[in-house]
């Protein structure tokens, strides 16, 4: 028996490989936001390597912590480009799972019979806020102690166990080097490994029920003589490679803003996380990283604590029920315009939103605030009665593609 013949039958890996790459029959049409996916699978090991490299120098002590990460970027050989890497990766890794979320919202990708697909994608995306909020506790900068003092504190508003609840968080009744440890422990392994767990799921589900594509058409409903859907092509090799070339151009990106601008005028890396801890010295304004930021917004437009909080989880929780909320028979919105126009709106709202939760405390933006609050949630309650009664494009029969 040859060497080939002798792996095969032991392995379940070739099997796996025709079964989800070689014999993955995804539709022809696909667009330039299909990369993300990809690049998201790319950053996701990167993220892991830096990380693991930075682990190794990294002290998770309330005394040592600071100086550790301090020593990492001007001691340890190369230890500028492992932390550069570590902290745009996480930016980076919001950007790509932004515009993955746009393109299912834009293609209907989540609809029936994708919505598990959907539901999976979105605990990874909460997943990740917490990955990212702990990680930002572990330099233990003044911003990384006035920001774990401020998050942990919002689970006091739980009602009769709030209290308990934050101590459990924090290890005790203030920030300390227990947080530390218990925050450590999350970021490296439960959260992580849940993360990836996820992102496995992600695609067998996705792969069990097959690809949308910018037209929302169902391909395997037209299938040629050989049992392959006529609109689709193999993954391997037209998209493995696709998806190559794109890792190639966004590498170059990933490395001019590592070298060339590594904190992206200071919204990347803030100017607060480069002075240590001090439970003396509070910041005056904690604002969170651009990516939690829309949530943030949201949670100060409304001037009662418990009100805003309620907001908060409201707005966070609304779009896992998406699926659930369009009615629409037609999927993609590139025939439906209202929807579409309508998703434009929330689109260009969140980016508002984003940019209002990084400003001051002033009452100019608390106008904005709560009209960017309004027409987020407006979006989702409005969603199931204009998907029902909008008027529709004709979708094609065959999916739209243009040969180069
Ligand atoms: C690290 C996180 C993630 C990774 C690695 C990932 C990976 C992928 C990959 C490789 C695909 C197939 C290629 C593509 O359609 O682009 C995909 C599809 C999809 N993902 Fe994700 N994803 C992640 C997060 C998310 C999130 C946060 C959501 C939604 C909230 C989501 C929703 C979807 C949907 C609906 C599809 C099907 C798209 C279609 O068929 O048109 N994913 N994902």
């Amino acid at each position: 028996m040859s060497f080939k013949t002798w792996f095969v039958k032991r392995s379940p890996l070739p099997e796996m490989w025709r079964e989800h790459m070689a014999e993955y029959y995804a539709p022809k049409n696909f667009n330039i936001f299909y990369y993300a996916g990809s690049l998201l699978l790319l950053m996701v090991v990167l993220q892991f390597l830096s990380g693991f490299l930075v682990l190794a120098h990294y002290i998770p002590s309330v005394r040592d912590a600071y100086d550790s990460v301090y020593g990492i970027m001007y001691d340890v050989h190369y230890g500028w480009l492992m932390q550069y890497m570590h902290v745009d990766g996480v930016s980076l890794i919001f950007v790509l799972l932004y515009i993955h979320m746009a393109r299912g919202m834009l293609y209907g990708s989540y609809r029936a019979p994708r919505e598990l697909v959907w539901v999976i994608g979105y605990t990874i995306y909460l997943a990740f806020m917490a990955e990212a909020f702990f990680g930002y506790i572990l330099p233990y900068s003044n911003l990384s102690y006035w920001a774990g003092t401020v998050i942990t504190s919002l689970f006091k508003s739980i009602p009769f166990i709030g209290e308990w609840v934050t101590t459990l968080v924090r290890g005790g009744s203030g920030m300390s080097g227990d947080t530390l440890d218990r925050f450590m422990a999350l970021h490296v392994t439960v959260v992580f490994m849940v993360i990836v767990g996820l992102i496995v799921f992600h695609i067998l589900y996705l792969h069990k029920v097959g690809s949308n594509n910018p037209d929302g058409l169902e391909i395997k409903a037209n299938k040629g003589p050989d049992g392959h859907p006529v609109d689709a092509i193999p993954f391997h090799p037209y998209y493995s490679v696709k998806d190559l070339f794109g890792f190639g151009v966004w590498l170059f990106i990933f490395a001019a803003i590592i070298f060339y601008a590594p904190t992206v005028h200071h919204i990347f890396l803030e100017r607060t996380m480069s002075t240590p801890a001090n439970p003396l010295k509070s910041l005056p304004d904690v604002t969170p990283p651009w990516y939690l930021s829309p949530f943030y917004a949201m949670l100060r437009a409304i001037p009662n604590k418990n009100g805003g909080i309620i907001l908060m989880v409201v707005a966070v929780v609304f779009p896992f029920i998406l699926p659930w909320l369009d009615r629409n028979p037609v999927i993609s919105t590139r025939y439906r315009p209202i929807t579409r126009i309508m998703l434009i709106i929330f689109f260009a709202n969140f980016l508002m939103l984003a940019y209002l939760g990084e400003q001051p405390p002033l009452p100019k933006y608390f106008i904005l605030e709560r009209v960017g609050a309004v027409i987020y949630v407006a979006f989702f309650i409005l969603l199931p009665f204009v998907s029902k009664f909008e008027p529709t494009r004709t979708p094609p029969a065959r999916v739209r593609f243009r040969a180069h």
